[in-house]
């Protein structure tokens, strides 16, 4: 068993209710690898932002969750190294699937978990969220619970369509669970396309597809039942379309991408809403970067050379995001 204090990370609760009450949300990047890692604790250490890394069912059957949780503590080392006194970094399990995964992450160092039941009938949803809640809480770990269901892919969760929570459940939830943050469904969803076509409406100026927007009045409903209580928004990629030219210019076929524009997170995140997690617009940097390098430079086979770039693109990225939608610049 390793406590996460042991390793310099912190779980959510005191920075979520800064946060709730500063009007501002957490960034909750995901990574898979170390030049996101690097990108995400240069942007942060840069910006005294704090940040949750988020560790997916993906990641870690990509990169393998052990390694994944050293180099989470060494990115707590880095954040010193680059001048971050006392780094705010959250370890967080995205989407757990089950107690025993959420479980084997608390054993080993992860601060923060995901125990995501939503796809469940109601009550097994609750009495699963209250066992890892009960299991996490022994050792200070916060844990983030989720009503309501997101269209899309959810790691292997797959939905055609989304349910918006429903705010007349979230106190019976959130006091029968003993979650420290909900997430909710208003109408984001994961992943690159979060709209079809059919569901936006045309700018004619720009040429542009433009979303539907988010259902801020569930969003206020849910906030009246639970005053002051961290809400989380899944899915809030904006997928900047600088990024999808970029990357369609260069090979790509990213026809019709579209996210969450930057205004409406903006909004959000001066509510309850406290943590807003980012994964797609930071493979969009990342993939449109490595295309460029590979269109212009078609002799170039170091991959720091290509993977230099697409980590600088990244840093930008989450700067951005930190500075000019999240408002959690100089909170830590
Ligand atoms: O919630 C979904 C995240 O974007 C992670 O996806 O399992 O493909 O890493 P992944
Ligand atoms: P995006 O696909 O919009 O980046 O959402 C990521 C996410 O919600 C991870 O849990
Ligand atoms: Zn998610």
């Amino acid at each position: 068993m390793i406590n996460y204090k042991d390793l310099g990370l912190v779980n959510t609760r005191e920075m979520f209710k800064k946060a709730v009450d500063g009007g501002y949300a957490i960034p909750a990047f995901n990574f898979n690898n170390m030049e996101q890692l690097q990108a995400i604790i240069m942007a942060a250490a840069e910006t005294k932002s704090p940040v949750i890394l988020q560790v997916s069912k993906g990641a870690r059957q990509y990169a393998n969750q052990t390694l994944l949780r050293y180099m989470a503590e060494g990115a707590v080392e880095y954040a010193k190294e680059l001048g971050w006194e006392n780094p705010q970094i959250v370890l967080h399990l995205d989407h757990g699937d089950s107690f025993e995964t959420c479980k084997s992450c608390i054993d080993m160092g992860f601060s923060s978990v995901m125990i995501d039941g939503s796809h469940l009938p109601y009550e097994e949803n609750v009495a699963l969220t209250k066992r890892v809640v009960e299991y996490a809480h022994q050792f200070d770990v916060t844990v983030e619970g989720e009503l309501g269901v997101l269209a899309g892919v959810e790691d292997e969760v797959s939905a055609a369509e989304s349910h918006y929570t429903k705010p007349e459940e979230v106190v019976d939830f959130v006091t029968k669970t003993g979650c420290d943050s909900l997430a909710i469904s208003i109408g984001t969803s994961h992943g690159a396309f979060k709209f079809t076509p059919e569901q936006c409406t045309l700018d004619p100026e720009t040429g542009r597809l433009l979303p539907p927007p988010l259902a801020f009045d569930v969003l206020a409903a849910i906030e009246q039942q639970l005053p002051g209580f961290p809400i989380v928004l899944h899915g809030s990629s904006s997928v900047p379309q600088d990024e999808v030219d970029t990357i369609n210019k260069y090979g790509g076929a990213l026809k019709a991408a579209v996210g969450i524009p930057e205004e409406q997170l903006r909004k959000a995140s001066k509510s309850a809403v406290c943590k807003i997690n980012i994964d797609s617009d930071s493979r969009l940097a990342m993939t449109a970067a490595v295309r460029e390098v590979f269109a212009n430079k078609p002799a170039e086979f170091d991959p720091r050379k290509y993977l230099g770039p697409a980590r600088d693109n990244m840093k930008k990225l989450y700067i951005h995001k930190i500075k000019e939608v999240l408002g959690s610049d100089n909170k830590a």
